[in-house]
């Protein structure tokens, strides 16, 4: 999610759990390529499994963007069909994308080409009027052909025209039922739901009913703790619950290695804001970081204070 998901934000998820994959903002190609922005493609070794995101639609840019991708390092290159921002659509590419499936076959074959890493799609269930039923089956079919072997689909259409990019997440309703129709049409693709999701029981739901995963955005970004601390041991059936403790202390040395290298404190806290949502000391921990974080000198006894608080408060819950 752009200027959500940087790196700093992958750190932290990370140390929330070990299996599930996480994505990187959307980068580009004609940023890497012509732009010659590698820096966007740094990332900390921990974060494995990670997919980069590409934005494009020239298939030979995309090709060298996707090469870059893979000879840094990362696990999977995803192509984003989905994203609706004015900006994207004056470039050509994102959810606009939905209305040239042959032009996304050409950019997927040409990536697959140019790395071996695997190439995956993100894409919407359909643009303005299209007809998803229609449309969906056709665009699928094109990307599979061309070697697409893993998808993830928000559930929703994408109105280009007269819906912001934040009314496009929310406004054109959710249509779960044609992924699942999907799954059934296309059995060998791995189909992953995207979309409304927020709590891993409602993941467990899709996946119990056939999908073969489920990707979470805003809810991962604003309550990751409830999202990502047990997703290893009731998802992948691998390890144990982490805690948010644990993952703020896991983000203390991280925090002074940042700081050491020049950076500034609340460009990694404010993703660290929501770890204690809907816990006791929420509240303070959120304040005293937003307060605290970008005041001259701040680091890492300011997360340590925080903590501290929410400690504070979890005593006096348990205690009443
Ligand atoms: C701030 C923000 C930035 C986003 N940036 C991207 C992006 O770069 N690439 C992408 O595929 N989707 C992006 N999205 C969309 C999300 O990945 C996701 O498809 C959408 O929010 C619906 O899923 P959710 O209900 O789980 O959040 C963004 C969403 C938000 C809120």
């Amino acid at each position: 999610m752009m200027d959500w998901t940087d790196r700093h934000c992958r750190y932290l998820h990370r140390l929330l759990s070990r299996e599930t994959l996480l994505y990187t903002e959307m980068v580009t190609a004609p940023a890497l390529v012509r732009g010659g922005a590698l820096h966007l493609l740094d990332h900390d070794p921990s974060e494995h499994p990670v997919a980069l995101q590409l934005g494009g639609s020239d298939p030979a840019e995309l090709a060298r963007a996707a090469r870059l991708g893979a000879d840094t390092g990362y696990d999977e290159i995803n192509l984003n069909c989905g994203c609706p921002s004015d900006r994207v659509q004056s470039g050509a590419f994102g959810a606009v994308l939905m209305q040239q499936p042959g032009l996304v076959a050409d950019c997927v074959d040409a990536m697959r080409a140019a790395c071996d890493v695997e190439v995956t799609v993100k894409c919407r269930i359909g643009v303005d009027d299209q007809n998803p039923e229609e449309i969906l089956p056709e665009f699928l079919a094109r990307i599979v052909a061309a070697g697409c072997t893993r998808v993830t689909i928000h559930a929703r259409k994408a109105w280009l025209q007269g819906l912001s990019p934040k009314e496009n997440r929310d406004i054109p309703p959710l249509d779960y039922n044609l992924v699942h129709q999907m799954k059934g049409l296309f059995p060998n693709l791995h189909i992953s739901v995207n979309g409304g999701v927020t709590s891993l029981d409602q993941a467990e739901a899709f996946l119990d009913a056939g999908l073969d995963g489920v990707m979470v955005g805003r809810s991962a970004y604003h309550a990751p703790t409830d999202i990502l601390a047990s997703a290893d041991r009731r998802i992948y059936g691998r390890g144990t619950d982490r805690s948010a403790e644990a993952a703020v202390q896991g983000m203390l040395p991280y925090i002074e290695a940042h700081l050491a290298s020049g950076g500034r404190l609340g460009q990694i806290t404010r993703h660290m804001l929501g770890l204690f949502a809907g816990r006791p000391g929420a509240r303070q921990w959120r304040r005293i970081l937003s307060e605290g974080a970008h005041k001259p000198g701040a680091g890492p006894e300011l997360v340590e204070a925080a903590l501290a608080e929410v400690a504070a408060a979890q005593e006096i819950a348990a205690a009443g």
